[in-house]
């Protein structure tokens, strides 16, 4: 088979990395995307967003000639089609807003001829694939769902080494399946674990994923709320937890909480579309796991003012406001939410290695310092919304001669207690005894 032409359709998140990884490969590749702004820094090889190790691939495919970016489908004429656009919450529902899926698809209908192959990527709805073909087959191409499971900060690593493809068919496709194999094959030739299923369950296989994920956060942030009460530690806890295999250490890291543009958005956009199929009590722990999320954000206001008020009076150095490390994304970002809350009526100073941009067209109201010390200067208690690397690798007895502020309120539980300790600082965390 000669090597596939690939369009990638919404070039955000997902298919800025994925039309830049599928060119790196070698394919010949084409991003398409209705924001010309996005198009343009796109095709001069830089991210209109943060992710590690995403402008040097974009670079490396645009200089080799595999990769260009347009504002609409007019003259692509690829073998695979890629829909990655957005399957955004919609404002005044749990449910999933299937608008540029829904635009997305109609647009490529008139591009569309027998043998071509439509792939979606986006997370939706169970269902969705299945009304997406009724749209697609009468143009004599196919669909396929090949969910995508890459996280924001490693997003180039796991599109180029992602842990397993799912490829979600019609029953028999296998010109579909040898098309999805003709463009991973050199992922599938490192034994990468292969998947072939129906639509609905590659459609369930990711929402089921993020939710599992969810819930394991939400566990331990619950358990969180247990030690509190008794006097326990929930880090030590986790450790010995996690130890077991059947359970495992990754993602029971306390604090506070999920954010970003995928867990919270899925969870409840996968218990919204269990209500329509009927399977109404199937996922009401989901709704849970949303609300011990949501608590931990009070939780964490709640042990900020408490140590103003301990501290008499005075500002808060907050620093982190993206919702994960090595990512600029501040879409439901616990981080930035406790600092607007506290910002309601407090004294607030924010500082972010990477999201003050977005931060702040998010929050125009809210101080952001374009550096740390500048946070730190007048701050009467250290607060840590996102655990980036610079500030988990701060010399406690350095930053104590920055800041008049002798406590610090981890909302990640990564700060060496001991070091900031014996540096003269009272560290509170979350889920910890003091
Ligand atoms: C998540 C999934 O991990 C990806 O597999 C999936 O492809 C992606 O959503 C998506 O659907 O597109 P991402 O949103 O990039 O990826 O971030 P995660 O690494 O999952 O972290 C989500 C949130 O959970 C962050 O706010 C993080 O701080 C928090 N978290 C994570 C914890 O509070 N504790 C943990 O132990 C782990």
């Amino acid at each position: 088979m000669t090597a596939p032409r690939i369009a990638v359709v919404g070039c955000g998140y997902l298919g800025a990395v994925h039309a830049a990884g599928m060119a790196s490969l070698g394919f010949d590749t084409v991003g398409i995307d209705v924001d010309a702004a996005k198009v343009e820094a796109l095709a001069a090889g830089s991210a209109p967003f943060f992710e590690p190790g995403l402008d040097a691939m974009l670079r490396g495919a645009l200089d080799a000639g595999t990769l260009r970016f347009q504002t609409d489908a007019a003259g692509v004429d690829a073998d695979v089609w890629f829909v990655c656009v957005g399957t955004p919450q919609q404002p005044g529902s749990n449910a999933a807003d299937l608008t540029y899926v829904d635009a997305a698809v109609a647009a490529l209908v008139p591009h569309l001829r027998e043998g071509m192959l439509v792939v979606g990527k986006s997370t939706v709805p169970v269902g969705t694939a299945e009304r997406l073909a009724a749209i697609v087959e009468p143009t004599g191409a196919r669909l396929a769902w090949n969910p995508e499971f890459l996280r924001e900060g490693l997003a180039v690593t796991d599109t180029l080494a992602p842990d397993r493809l799912v490829y979600g068919v019609r029953d028999g496709d296998d010109a579909s399946v040898a098309a999805l194999d003709a463009v991973y094959a050199s992922i599938l030739e490192r034994d990468t674990p292969r998947i072939v299923t129906d639509y609905a369950t590659a459609e369930l296989v990711k929402v089921s994923a993020n939710a599992f994920l969810a819930t394991k956060i939400s566990f331990i942030n619950a358990i969180a709320e247990v030690a509190e009460a008794s006097g326990a530690d929930v880090v030590q806890l986790a450790d010995a937890i996690g130890i077991d295999a059947r359970i495992g250490r990754r993602f029971l890291n306390s604090g506070i909480g999920f954010g970003g543009g995928c867990l919270p958005k899925d969870i409840r956009a996968f218990r919204a579309r269990s209500i329509e199929l009927g399977a109404d009590e199937a996922l009401g722990f989901l709704d849970e796991v949303d609300r011990v999320n949501q608590r931990r954000r009070d939780r964490m206001v709640a042990l900020v003012e408490r140590e103003l008020v301990a501290a008499g009076g005075g500002s808060v150095a907050m620093l982190g406001l993206a919702f994960k490390p090595d990512s600029d994304d501040v879409r439901d970002s616990a981080a930035l939410e406790v600092a607007m809350r506290l910002a309601a009526t407090h004294d607030v100073v924010a500082y972010d290695p990477e999201a003050s941009a977005p931060a702040a067209r998010r929050a125009p109201e809210l101080r952001i310092a374009d550096s740390l010390d500048a946070a730190l200067a007048d701050a009467s208690v250290v607060a840590l919304g996102t655990e980036w690397r610079e500030f988990r690798d701060l010399d406690p007895a350095d930053v104590a001669t920055r800041t008049a502020a002798r406590v610090v309120v981890d909302g990640r539980n990564v700060l060496d207690r001991d070091a900031w300790s014996a540096a003269g600082f009272r560290v509170v965390a979350i889920g910890r005894p003091d």
